[in-house]
């Protein structure tokens, strides 16, 4: 019997692509998937460390193990990702959890096979970390086991440059590494002919993807040429950065069918101060003239983005000008934060920072402003007819479900097998983030 692997994935869709280069390397030393922890023979957590819930979920996760391991002294436990990633993480994570036999970081996942053969016969844990890189290779090849069809994730960079003053990501992820188009597109293309029928391409920064090679290629462009391939299929890309959200990306959303309509643009807040202090980089009104713009060139596109409250001195003056933006941009929908210091960052260290009472209350009053945003334009829904790609079948409702252009997800029935398929739904209920319909045709 095969050995068998379960991937715990902590944290956004970055990440959730690495854990499906895992289970490819996984793969390819003859572990197969199993179906729980007890069930393993490896069990890899890959973390994320963006905010502080994030780590806690990780630790409490990992710390819960070490009965299993008791009990299965062969069982492998190896902890990649983000969190590892930090100054000084691998040596708490060591001690603090010395059953834990695979420490490795976010630029050598590819190194994940080669650091099992070194841990078997050894008693002492291995910890691998490679720190400020620079180069695309390794990352750049595709060993991806997917099980996400029909959408299929494609990296095209990593890193950021940015530095957010509260964000960790430029310093766990390192700078921007740029693929090359030519391998973007061939991926893209590899996964076409399979059958995918839903790409999203996946950078911190999609608009700067480039510059790290002096502007050698754009993002726009990037996009005109995967577009060039005729058959139906959805584009999505995310994050985009406002600070840099030009005039050539929305003429290449407009022009080609194929890139979804809808555009992730995190604002954070709606306050220029606060803005300022975050080193965002653009003003609210900036922000509202490029989603101005936006609509201009793409009349029926739906916004969506991340919305943060409790940075540090932030007074109820800023809150209200961020909820006052989370009208005027109209956004679809948006994810929502608490402020969370994270050690190393700028804003970790400024003074005023905020209560855990009136941080919840903030949160509280963003999540109800855009919660009644959303069930607005759902229900605009009700008696029209919306496309959408089925994606897979709920079980206990016995619905198969997909999700429109916009992301917005549509329940149905159906006697065929529409997975993988493109259906026109006639919504018939809608409910806050979800519709239901009737599949035309049956
Ligand atoms: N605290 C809370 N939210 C954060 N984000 C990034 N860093 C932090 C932090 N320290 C949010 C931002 C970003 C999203 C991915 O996570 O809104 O856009
Ligand atoms: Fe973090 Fe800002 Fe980079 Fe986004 S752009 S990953 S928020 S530093």
């Amino acid at each position: 019997m095969n050995k068998r692997y379960c991937i715990v994935t902590y944290g956004c869709q970055m990440n959730v692509h690495e854990s499906e280069k895992i289970a490819g390397i996984l793969r390819s030393k003859g572990y197969e998937e199993g179906k729980t922890q007890e069930d393993a023979d490896i069990i890899v957590f890959n973390t994320c460390c963006i905010r502080e819930n994030a780590e806690n979920h990780a630790y409490g996760n990992i710390g819960a193990l070490k009965k299993l391991k008791k009990a299965k002294p062969s069982l492998l436990i190896a902890v990649g990702g983000c969190m590892t990633q930090q100054t000084g993480a691998a040596e708490k994570l060591k001690k603090k959890f010395p059953f834990v036999d695979i420490i490795f970081g976010t630029h050598n996942l590819e190194d994940l096979g080669r650091l099992i053969d070194e841990k078997a016969g050894r008693k002492k844990s291995v910890v691998e970390i490679v720190e400020g890189k620079t180069e695309i290779e390794g990352e750049d090849a595709d060993f991806s086991f997917r099980t996400s069809y029909p959408n299929a994730w494609v990296n095209i960079m990593y890193g950021c440059n940015n530095f957010c003053s509260y964000c960790i990501v430029p310093y766990v992820r390192g700078r921007e590494r740029s693929r090359r188009p030519e391998k973007i597109i061939s991926e893209v293309n590899g996964l076409l002919d399979q059958g995918y029928k839903e790409i999203t391409l996946l950078g911190q920064n999609v608009n700067s993807y480039g510059n790290d090679v002096g502007g050698a290629f754009n993002f726009p462009q990037l996009l005109r040429d995967i577009c060039k391939r005729k058959e139906k299929f959805r584009l999505r890309f995310m994050t985009s950065n406002p600070k840099d959200f030009g005039e050539d990306l929305v003429r290449a959303i407009a022009e080609n069918e194929q890139i979804c309509n809808l555009v992730h643009l995190p604002v954070q807040a709606g306050s220029d101060r606060i803005l300022r202090l975050m080193n965002r980089k653009y003003t609210a009104a900036e922000y509202l003239k490029k989603v101005e713009m936006l609509k201009k060139h793409v009349p029926d596109c739906q916004l969506t983005s991340d919305i943060m409250v409790g940075f540090p001195t932030e007074t109820e003056e800023d809150f209200q000008q961020t909820l006052r933006l989370v009208k005027e941009a109209g956004f679809a929908t948006a994810f929502t934060f608490v402020y969370s210091p994270r050690s190393g960052t700028k804003a970790a260290e400024m003074e005023g920072q905020i209560s855990d009472d009136v941080k919840k209350d903030r949160i509280m009053r963003l999540v109800e402003l855009v919660n009644a945003q959303t069930r607005e334009l759902s229900s605009a829904y009700v008696g029209k007819t919306i496309e959408i790609l089925c994606e897979d079948k709920d079980e206990k409702k016995g619905l198969y479900l997909g999700r429109d252009e916009y992301g917005r997800m549509g329940y149905f029935e159906s006697c065929g097998d529409p997975i993988g398929k493109f259906v026109k739904l006639k919504i018939a209920e809608a409910s806050g983030v979800s519709l239901r319909g009737k599949a035309c045709g049956e």
